[in-house]
């Protein structure tokens, strides 16, 4: 299992570049299987959630072209029959998204059969909500053996009020009634970019959708979609990452190719923490000066404060000045990053759904432990500012998200190594500049 060694201290100059968004590329793959044209998407992040998706694809008998050069980041999906409409066990338990396919398998194939995930670190994340809007399109659904099966000869229109915001649901079900009889409508729907960039490539393909990106999304069904050519948008959260590290750091960085205008309420926040930032339309320059204030957090869904950013936001509000709460009311069980932040010396009280962080705490490097996506993306933040070397165990957690993070952190002046466990022992770090 791959490591990363820290050595903190050094402010992060120059530029990054952002790579396309992994939440909008996997329900984009996703989507081919709703044609046997091919479908041609372009800056797809090289992140092992895309690789995962590409498996499970080629396992349902897709060809699968997946082009990493530096200049294309291009994956060309075809979908003929026969499809094999099952996703198995040993793939959906390492990626969640893997339910993804549930959706566009029923409405292409008339059946399908997906592994339940299960639980996972941030909380229970059930699909049950999924299910339920599938039933209303027509499917029989039924669930053994920890696999639910969908069935349809044809699936309905039907209106869907979301009892929950739920962002995967949205996308999975719209993916769905493209292919429906009659025009569906869905009430209180996911409103995050990565929908509206998804309706983009279907609309492409040949359907019909109205509204996504706002609370009401209509489909109107057509019988059959076509192949298209598409670009993903760049990752919203790999750039409030990148963000915050340059504020953190006191750093003079720019982050490029990005959108801001998809992370207005983490601009906003870190204004208010005393970051100045200058936002151009597709870049974001962040100069800090090391003096950050503290503010209080409330995750939401979009465009609220994005509950992917509270792990980074929490590395940051150690470096500020006062006393900032960080609510998370989206999953149950999203602190994990804490403890390990408690360990590198940050002053944080967890109370149910909420942290309490005092700051500004000068961290310590130490050995900490990755639980997840997010979380291994904050203790990355902690240990650029921290005093001496961290080393971060399971950073397959972040190779999922987050495209050769350390490569990038390292061309604007980190310095961060990965280091295997066959790998001999790393070699020395420079003492911080
Ligand atoms: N929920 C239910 N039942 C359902 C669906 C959701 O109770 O059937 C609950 C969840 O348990 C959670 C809340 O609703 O408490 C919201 O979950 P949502 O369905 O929106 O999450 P998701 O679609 O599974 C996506 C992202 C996550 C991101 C969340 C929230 C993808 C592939 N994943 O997950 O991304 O945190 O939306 O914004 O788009 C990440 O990239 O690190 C990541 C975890």
């Amino acid at each position: 299992m791959d490591k990363f060694v820290v050595r903190g201290g050094n402010p992060l100059l120059g530029t990054v570049r952002i790579s396309g968004a992994k939440n909008a590329a996997l329900p984009a793959m996703a989507a081919a299987l709703l044609t046997d044209e091919p479908v041609v998407l372009e800056n797809v992040p090289e992140v092992r959630d895309i690789q995962t998706m590409r498996r499970l694809l080629v396992e349902m008998g897709a060809e699968v072209e997946l082009r990493h050069d530096r200049t294309h980041h291009r994956t060309t999906i075809q979908c003929c029959e026969p499809i094999r409409a099952e996703a198995p066990y040993e793939l959906v338990k390492t990626m969640r998204a893997s339910t993804l396919v549930l959706g566009p398998l029923v409405a292409r194939t008339g059946c399908a059969r997906v592994s339940l995930p299960g639980g996972c670190a941030i909380g229970a994340r059930p699909i049950d909500l999924h299910i339920k809007a599938l039933q209303k399109l027509g499917a029989s659904v039924s669930q053994e053996h920890g696999y639910v099966e969908a069935r349809a000869e044809q699936l309905r229109s039907a209106h869907i009020v979301w009892d929950r915001i739920t962002v995967t649901g949205t996308e999975e079900v719209m993916m769905a009634a493209t292919l429906a009889d009659g025009e569906t409508v869905m009430e209180n729907c996911a409103r995050e970019p990565e929908v509206a960039d998804l309706a983009e490539l279907l609309i492409s393909m040949g359907a019909q959708i109205q509204g996504a990106g706002t609370a009401t999304i209509r489909v109107r069904g057509v019988p059959r979609l076509h192949g298209a050519r598409h670009r993903i948008i760049p990752d919203r959260i790999s750039t409030g990452t990148f963000v915050i590290a340059g504020a953190m750091t006191g750093g003079d960085l720019t982050v490029e190719n990005c959108r801001p205008r998809h992370l207005g309420a983490l601009l906003e926040k870190l204004a208010e923490c005393g970051a100045v930032l200058h936002v151009e339309d597709e870049s974001i320059r962040v100069v800090g000066d090391g003096r950050l204030l503290a503010a209080d957090v409330n995750t939401e869904e979009y465009p609220g404060f994005p509950t992917d950013m509270q792990a980074q936001y929490m590395a940051l509000a150690t470096q500020a000045a006062g006393t900032s709460m960080i609510t998370e009311n989206i999953f149950e069980n999203r602190f994990l990053h804490a403890l390990e932040l408690m360990r590198m010396g940050a002053s944080i009280k967890l109370e149910g759904r909420r942290a309490v962080v005092h700051g500004k705490t000068q961290l310590s490097g130490a050995a900490v432990l990755a639980s997840d996506l997010r979380a291994s993306a904050s203790l990355v933040l902690a240990a650029l500012v921290a005093d001496g070397e961290t080393i971060i165990d399971r950073v397959y957690h972040i190779d999922r998200g987050y495209e050769r993070i350390e490569e990038k952190l390292r061309s604007v002046g980190a310095q961060v190594i990965r280091v295997g466990e066959m790998l001999p022992k790393r070699a020395a770090l420079a003492p911080a500049q």
